[in-house]
């Protein structure tokens, strides 16, 4: 009998340990923030077979991130299902039944599998947010942050799930770049790690992976490049014209780096490049610019004003 019960003890603690590295399939996601991003990531999860919730702070706000949303599935769905008409109308009508909207967190996060918060930029309103979530979310729920420049540790550092806690980083435009940077922090578990990455290849992403240090991969090769880029212009070597220039014919980029600054936004460049300087002050890379300090001052901030190193009214 003593035997019997060992064994079926043993047997259900490998179980048991069985279950507990099993991956996480998410099934059911959240989606904080319904602005550029998170609309975005919504859009793609929805259109993978996810059932998704988007979540902003006003009814307003929701239905204009709905309506984009709805316009680009369009533009998808017609590159997508360009000569099979019927299947198009079917793919959008099934993502768009997975999608639904809401201005209250708490009670929509009782039933996920994974909150990816998308909310503005600022360490103060993502901690608070996913402090109170971490009480309403179950046990096995993951958190994510598409954080560009904030420390994935701080944030889930406000929270009890730090081991269910990891960054998932997509780009701009969602449904079109195919990157995602999957950030494990030294307390995100491999279960957690591995769960991220298969829910990015669920979106039809290539997910890569990256510690927690600033800029990610992407980020902080691009962004000390752009500052060069400003550097080398403002110390009077070659015109903004002529480096876009050379970098699109001799190294083959799309974009030239100003052209690629006025994309992004000269406050957000700043704003990361400043957030890097405060955590290493000596690094030369990381060092502000006076040039694009006085563009962001001036409200040029790139084409979403009309005019940052270029004019495009
Ligand atoms: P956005 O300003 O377009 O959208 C932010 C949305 O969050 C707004 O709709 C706002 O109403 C909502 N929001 C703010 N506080 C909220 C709260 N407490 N609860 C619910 N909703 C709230 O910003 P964007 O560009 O979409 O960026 C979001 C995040 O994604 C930021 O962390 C940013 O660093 C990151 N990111 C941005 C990229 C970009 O190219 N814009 C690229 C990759 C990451």
């Amino acid at each position: 009998m003593a035997f019997a019960t060992r064994q079926f003890v043993r047997a259900a603690s490998s179980s048991a340990a069985t279950a507990a590295a099993k991956k996480l399939i998410v099934k059911h996601v959240t989606v904080i923030g319904g602005g550029l991003m998170g609309a975005g990531i919504a859009q793609v999860a929805a259109a993978s077979g996810h059932t998704v919730v988007l979540v902003d702070q006003s009814d307003e706000i929701l239905k204009k991130s709905a309506k984009g949303i709805e316009e680009s599935l369009k533009r998808v769905t017609k590159k997508k299902f360009a000569d099979k008409p019927e299947a198009g109308a079917e793919f959008m009508e099934k993502t768009l039944n997975n999608l639904t909207t809401s201005t209250d967190a708490v009670a929509v996060v009782h039933s996920t599998d994974l909150v990816i918060e998308a909310i503005v930029e600022n360490q103060e309103l993502k901690n608070e947010l996913f402090k109170r979530l971490d009480k309403f979310a179950p046990e096995h729920t993951i958190f994510a942050s598409n954080t560009s420049s904030l420390q994935i540790t701080q944030l889930a550092n406000s929270t009890t799930r730090q081991d269910r806690f990891g960054g998932l980083h997509f780009f701009n435009p969602v449904p079109m770049m195919k990157l995602v940077e999957v950030i494990k922090t030294p307390m995100t578990s491999q279960k957690t790690f591995e769960s991220l990455v298969d829910f990015s290849k669920a979106l039809g992403k290539s997910p890569v992976s990256c510690k927690d240090t600033p800029g990610f991969i992407v980020n902080r090769l691009l962004v000390p490049y752009m500052m060069e880029a400003v550097r080398l212009f403002e110390r009077g070597d070659a015109s903004k014209e002529d480096i876009d220039v050379a970098m699109k014919l001799g190294a083959g980029y799309p974009m030239g780096p100003f052209e690629l600054l006025d994309y992004v936004g000269l406050d957000t460049s700043k704003y990361i490049i400043d957030g890097w300087h405060s955590l290493e002050p000596n690094n030369p890379l990381f060092a502000p610019s006076p040039l694009l300090d006085k563009l962001v001052e001036e409200k040029k901030l790139g084409k979403k004003t009309g005019e940052g190193f270029y004019k495009y009214k």
